[in-house]
């Protein structure tokens, strides 16, 4: 029996997360973790939500409101995804709880007794506009290393290198646009580059069994050198610096964030009433600590945390590996959260079967390249692999065995080679399954699973049991009890991956028992003749391209329209008539801004015109679409299209998106972002969407203030 301690990286509560998360987190740390459960392994599975730092502060921003309630809404967002998709943590937990603060502190406290943490002047990026110190995702710029132009302060998104401000190409405030002056200011440094030498010899040893990818960028980043990195910023969301004179500064998200497996792990044993038992786990070194991360994370998983865990105390286990993914892109470009684009889990999980989204997320999983999201590849992998394969074995074998042998499973008589070779190919199968997990080969193992049921269908075939049940009753019988063993066998072995539809099958071979309570070798045993069968549903729906696969923003058609002409509504004092110019035809709209703009002002004005908007009759006129404008308590601001851009251009969704009724446009949020931009933000913060025109995003007029409402 192995100690497996499964550390799932801690989303940050700043908005909702996607399926690249999703599969580069949750979905294989659960799948791992289920399937050491299942063996009879120690397991224990901890992380929770991130709620500090620049992220959660940024979305505050955008908003309005405060960093705490981002941060709780999000994280109340997070826990009811994660139950949904299946994912089992033991502890679940965040970092705003006083408990892991105290820890944190304490651990600071400790490293900086003991000289690892020390006190330093630098320079640090101001904002003269704002009047603020810019830290980490305050700076934008260009990254030195691989060129992506929104680099951030502290990571660059693309290449995942991490710097410090003032390496980036051209800096700028992320919110004002204007660059940084450099302003002296006094933090807490960790020593890590006094861990250079202990980590080279550690990363030199023993790490066969690391991805590729994982060891090599781990690798590079040694031979650049570690310097030290301030762990404090002039913030006022987070951790408190608990040093007096440090009030207004606080701990680095990073440094308190990953401290957070330890912490977890405490927490949990404090709660069971072993306060102690926490060192079962972190002071064995023949404990195995799995990490799972995205790329982005990798050098903060295994360098700098196993840094900070040698400081603090040698005895402590350093990972075990650190089975990172790549990113699953989306048309090319990363799945982000803060650049509104991706697949939204909380979407996702409302449309589909979460084991259709497992079963998608670890066939595709970018364990060592990059991958991309395709819906096409999304359903066809639904209907031609898990449904018409893994689903559709065990639906032919349960029904047939249901229909022809009196609602139970058949007596097995005697053995031909052909059934005996399926018998064997259960534990074939099942060994390869169990070896793949073993090296958290997520792709292969689920591979080899399915393999299982793409058998049973050629055994299935080549038996002909429709066939046999005249010309040979007993040998049907035995075909269709070593079908319904091979099904019983795929509960078990698809029950870490796909652990919904398992539980599904168990019941309708007719257990009582938990699938999730079977040992991982149960899998070989038979099953018993004459056990009722609960034939219902095929496990599996098919999935259909017009069920609504889409992305919010496919709902909406909003172009850029050039007004031709306006009239005074005759009938309604407040309105007028528009004609536009949508390029390649013609509209009429009434607009409710007769208070706000003369007709000088509007007549040639290029507007932003909501073009699916379902006809309606104002006040007696036809008006076919809607002009989007900002409005405040006293101050209407239309959309302005910068003012080079084409008439009829697309500046959000598709040309020709189905009409949309009043109601329905009723339930999306469109906001004033930063700098006068205007965000679509779906129906409840989903999605994050710069309205814009090739790249050039659109303004409010008269300066209207971030987190007034457009309609
Ligand atoms: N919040 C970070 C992210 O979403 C991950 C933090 S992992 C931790 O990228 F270990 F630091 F908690
Ligand atoms: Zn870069």
């Amino acid at each position: 029996m192995t100690k497996i301690l499964v550390c799932v990286a801690w989303p940050y509560a700043s908005g909702p997360r996607h399926l690249g998360h999703a599969v580069s987190t949750f979905i294989p740390a659960d799948v791992v973790a289920r399937y050491h459960r299942m063996k009879g392994d120690e397991v224990l599975v901890v992380g929770g939500s991130d709620m500090h730092g620049t992220p959660v502060m940024v979305k505050a921003e955008e908003e309005g409101v405060s960093p705490s309630a981002i941060a709780n809404r999000y994280h109340a967002l997070h826990t009811k995804n994660i139950e949904q998709l299946g994912v089992k943590y033991d502890l679940y937990w965040n970092t705003a709880d006083p408990q892991h603060k105290a820890w944190v502190q304490e651990i600071f406290l400790a490293l900086k007794e003991k000289g690892h943490v020390y006190e330093a002047h630098m320079v640090s990026p101001y904002c003269p506009t704002g009047d603020h110190f810019l830290p980490d995702r305050y700076v934008e710029g260009t990254c030195p290393n691989c060129g992506f132009e929104r680099a951030r302060g502290d990571q660059c998104d693309n290449c995942g290198h991490l710097w410090d401000p003032f390496d980036l190409i051209n800096p700028r405030c992320r919110i004002h646009g204007t660059p940084p002056e450099r302003r002296e200011t006094s933090h807490f440094f960790f020593r890590f580059s006094a861990f250079e030498t202990p980590l080279k010899g550690w990363i030199a040893d023993d790490k066969d069994h690391w991805r590729l990818p994982v060891i090599t960028f781990t690798r590079s980043w040694l031979e650049e050198g570690l310097k030290d990195r301030p762990i404090t910023r002039d913030l006022d969301w987070g951790i408190d610096v608990p040093v007096p004179g440090y009030e207004t500064k606080r701990i680095y998200v990073w440094f308190e964030a990953v401290m957070g497996y330890l912490t977890a792990t405490k927490e949990w044993y404090r709660r069971a009433g072993r306060p102690e038992g926490w060192k079962e786990f972190w002071h064995d070194p023949k404990a195995r600590h799995l990490y799972f991360v995205g790329k982005d994370n990798i050098v903060f998983h295994t360098l700098f945390w196993p840094a900070i865990l040698m400081a603090y105390d040698e005895g402590l286990t350093l990972p075990y590996d650190v089975p990172a993914t790549q990113y699953l892109n989306f048309s090319g470009e990363r799945m982000s959260t803060g650049r509104g684009r991706g697949i939204w889990l909380p979407d996702l999980l409302e449309q589909f079967d979460p084991d259709q989204l497992r079963y998608y997320g670890i066939a595709t999983m970018p364990e060592t390249k990059d991958t991309d999201f395709e819906w096409e590849d999304f359903e066809r992998r639904n209907n031609n692999e898990l449904l018409a394969v893994y689903g559709n074995f065990v639906h032919r074998a349960l029904t047939f065995a249901d229909k022809n042998f009196g609602h139970q499973v058949p007596p097995a008589g005697f053995l031909d080679a052909a059934d005996k070779a399926m018998v064997r190919a259960i534990e074939q199968q099942w060994k390869k399954v169990g070896q793949n997990l073993e090296f958290v080969h997520l792709k292969d193992a689920l591979k080899e699973a399915i393999q299982l049921a793409r058998l049973g269908n050629q055994y299935f075939d080549q038996k002909a049991p429709w066939a046999l049940l005249t010309k040979d009753r007993a040998a049907c019988a035995t075909a269709l009890h070593v079908a319904l063993r091979v099904s019983r066998a795929l509960a078990i072995l698809m029950a870490p991956f796909l652990p919904f539809s398992s539980v599904r099958l168990w019941h309708a071979l007719g257990y009582d028992s938990d699938v999730h309570a079977m040992g991982w070798d149960e899998a070989l045993q038979d099953l018993p003749t004459g056990q009722k069968l609960r034939v219902g549903k095929p496990l599996f729906s098919k999935i259909e391209r017009d069920v609504p696969m889409s992305a919010p923003t496919d709902h909406f058609d909003v172009r850029v329209a050039q007004i031709v002409d306006v009239k005074e509504h005759p009938n309604a004092d407040k309105l007028y008539i528009l004609q536009l110019d949508l390029g390649d035809e013609r509209r009429q709209i009434v607009a409710g801004i007769r208070n706000d703009y003369t007709v000088d002002q509007l007549r040639g004005r290029k507007i932003v015109l909501l073009a699916n908007l379902e006809p309606a009759k104002l006040r007696g006129v036809e008006s076919r679409g809607m002009l989007l404008a900002a409005e405040d308590r006293d101050t209407v601001g239309i959309l302005l299209p910068s003012p080079d851009a084409e008439t009829g251009s697309q500046v959000l969704g598709t040309k020709g998106a189905p009409l949309l009724p009043f109601s329905e446009f009723q339930k999306y949020k469109l906001q004033v972002g930063p700098d006068g931009t205007v965000l679509f933000l779906g129906k409840g913060g989903e999605t994050r969407v710069t309205l814009a025109v090739n790249g050039v995003p659109v303004r409010v007029d008269k300066g209207l203030p971030v987190g007034t409402w457009v309609h």
